[in-house]
């Protein structure tokens, strides 16, 4: 069973050093790997907006870096108190390791729905696409 309000309080810790000068929307995430370990992501923009990275795909290219490339779930929040859901690069960025994941969005530290990675990338494109 995964304690999806933990992986909340982390992603929340997490977006309280987003480096989003531009946009001053702050965003956290945190991801759950089958080893039961946690890495946490935020947003950090640039000045040269498209090398602006979001707080998904910090999480989970961490979780990667550090060997863990089995992902069960993924919290986000934004500091906006309205549920952010993940861009389309982020979508295709989890469906890269995982068809199963589970997406919690919250809203707060306890109002969050859990979403599956497949219902929000349908036809999507992976490695079984690359022959
Ligand atoms: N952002 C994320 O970190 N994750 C999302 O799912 C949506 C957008 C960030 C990128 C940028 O720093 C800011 O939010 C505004 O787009």
């Amino acid at each position: 069973m995964i304690d999806y309000k933990s992986l909340i309080e982390k992603a929340y810790n997490a977006m309280q050093n987003s480096h989003s000068p531009y946009s001053n929307f702050k965003v956290g995430a945190c991801v759950l790997t089958k080893n039961k370990k946690t890495y946490t992501g935020t947003n950090i923009e640039n000045s040269s907006f498209g090398a602006t990275v979001c707080a998904e795909r910090v999480a989970i290219n961490n979780a990667v870096a550090s060997g863990e490339k089995d992902l069960l779930c993924l919290a986000i929040i934004s500091s906006n108190n309205e549920y952010v859901f993940p861009c389309g690069i982020c979508r295709q960025t989890m469906i890269e390791f995982s068809d199963t994941m589970e997406v919690v969005v919250a809203k707060s530290l306890t109002e969050y729905k859990v979403l599956k990675i497949k219902d929000l990338l349908p036809y999507y494109f992976s490695a079984k696409d690359i022959k």
